[in-house]
């Protein structure tokens, strides 16, 4: 529940930030000045969701398919991550956050990889919201070590194949442990799920807004969550048969 407004908040809300490359162009910029502006309404978000009680928020920053853009955008963003690690790690601690990064870290360069250590490290034991942040991430790319996962365990012996059940893959899966995702907010004007947690977004609400990600605004997160708070969610069942709690 909202504080301040008594209505339903989605426990988890995952956010596809699409929109940086045409803000950047309308101003003549360069691609990777939109995506710098774009930490504006990533600070706004992560205060707005602390600020309401939202559990989670999960951030889709890069995705695996994004590695084929021009090699100098992709440098430009992994240095803005690396900047911005360092610029807000105290900040988001100091704020209770947990901060996590799913994806393929692999493929990210040792002193990233340093950095994301260091920073879920330092707030491994905050209670205060869970902030994901995707990097180098997609959907069936989790899905598939999930698999991996649960296959090596069933071949050690330590698991039996009849054992995996939905609550045993989806602690498999990167965001094992979050709450499944209540509210997908995407900007930028698509309206695609473009491989951003396929499997849980299940049962989410989908908000798609025109506004490109720079221009995101606290009123714009506002009518996100005013949408969730006036869908009625069914989770298959009729309207009836619905607790009240457990409509958003
Ligand atoms: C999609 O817009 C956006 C991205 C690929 C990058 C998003 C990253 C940030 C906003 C930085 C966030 C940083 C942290 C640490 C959370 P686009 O480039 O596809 O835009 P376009 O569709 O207009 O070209």
């Amino acid at each position: 529940m909202d504080a301040a407004t008594a209505k339903p908040v989605p426990r988890h809300i995952a956010i596809t930030m699409d929109g940086n490359g045409r803000w950047a162009a309308a101003r003549a910029l360069p691609r990777p000045a939109g995506h710098r502006a774009g930490l504006k309404p990533v600070r706004m978000c992560v205060e707005e969701c602390a600020r309401r009680d939202v559990e989670a928020l999960t951030l889709f920053a890069f995705s695996s398919e994004n590695w084929g853009r021009p090699a100098d955008e992709v440098g430009s963003l992994m240095g803005l991550f690396i900047e911005a690690l360092e610029r807000e790690i105290e900040e988001l601690h100091g704020q209770g956050v947990r901060l996590r990064f799913i994806g393929e870290r692999r493929n990210l360069s040792v002193r990233l990889q340093g950095r994301i250590a260091a920073a879920e490290e330092l707030t491994r034991g905050n209670s205060g919201l869970k902030l994901q942040v995707a990097v180098s991430y997609g959907g069936r790319w989790d899905i598939i070590q999930a698999a991996q996962r649960l296959a090596r365990e069933c071949s050690s012996g330590a698991l039996r194949p009849e054992e995996i059940s939905e609550e045993v893959f989806g602690s498999s899966l990167a965001l094992g442990g979050v709450p499944e995702a209540e509210l997908l907010i995407r900007t930028g004007g698509e309206y695609r799920i473009s491989n951003f947690l396929l499997w849980e977004l299940a049962y989410a609400e989908l908000y798609f807004t025109s506004r490109l990600w720079p221009d995101f605004s606290v009123g714009d997160l506002e009518e996100a969550l005013g949408f969730f708070a006036g869908r009625e969610r069914r989770f298959g069942q009729l309207s009836a048969q619905c607790p009240a709690a457990a409509k958003g």
